[in-house]
């Protein structure tokens, strides 16, 4: 599927199932949560642009590769896209961090902003967006078209389970904008949840449900 990467990492896969069971605690979903987003930073990082700098080992200089540009900036889409955040910022400490709260409406599903606040200089930085589920992808397409109006050109989205209306929306609205998803599930239901999935996922991070 055109822009759309599959983490098929066995690890991953392992850990994921772990998380769709209904039986699995709060303390297990969150852990693994954290756990799976360290493999998949590394995926969503793969491409980025090294450039070199002299250092000395305790033997001899030498050119080292270090990551070309400004920091990285991860955006969180609230509240269950801090999930991932955390161990995305385990992996890359001194990323920027932004923060869109977005609630679905449970009846019309659209996307209802709360909360913005980002870096000023989004334009020259490489921006990961996050958030555990795509479902129709109205949270994600809204947090990045906020991104965009704030100046972001370098987008890409990381998920954990997507949907195929999800990313069928999602393409349609930002065709240029790369997806990273550990799953790719069967359908919504009428409520608009990812079947098989895991449920909410901001519900079972923090046990609000
Ligand atoms: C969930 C999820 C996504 C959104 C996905 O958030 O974390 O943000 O739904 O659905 P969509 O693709 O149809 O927009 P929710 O609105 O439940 O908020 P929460 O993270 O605060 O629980
Ligand atoms: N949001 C969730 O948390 N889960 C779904 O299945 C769909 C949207």
């Amino acid at each position: 599927m055109e822009g759309v990467t599959i983490v098929d990492h066995p690890l991953v896969q392992h850990k994921l199932s772990i998380m769709r069971d209904k039986n699995t605690s709060t303390g297990s979903f969150r852990r693994l949560l954290r756990e799976i987003s360290l493999l998949l930073c590394y995926e969503v990082t793969r491409d980025l642009e090294l450039t070199t700098k002299t250092i000395e080992t305790p033997m001899q200089e030498m050119e080292a590769p270090t990551l070309k540009g400004k920091k990285l900036v991860f955006a969180s889409i609230l509240r269950a896209g801090n999930g991932l955040l955390e161990g995305m910022l385990d992996l890359v400490p001194s990323a920027r961090v932004a923060h869109v709260g977005l609630y679905r409406d449970h009846e019309t599903l659209e996307a209802i902003e709360y909360y913005y606040k980002a870096p000023t200089d989004l334009s020259d930085r490489v921006v990961i967006a996050v958030d555990p589920m795509l479902a129709t992808a109205n949270s994600a397409t809204a947090a990045i078209e906020k991104l965009q109006q704030s100046g972001a050109k370098d987008i890409r989205f990381l998920c954990l389970l997507a949907a195929p209306e999800g990313i069928e929306n999602f393409r349609k609205a930002l065709p240029d904008v790369p997806i990273f998803t550990a799953a790719l599930d069967s359908h919504l239901n009428e409520k608009g949840y990812i079947i098989p999935g895991l449920g909410d996922a901001g519900d079972r991070m923090y046990g609000t449900k």
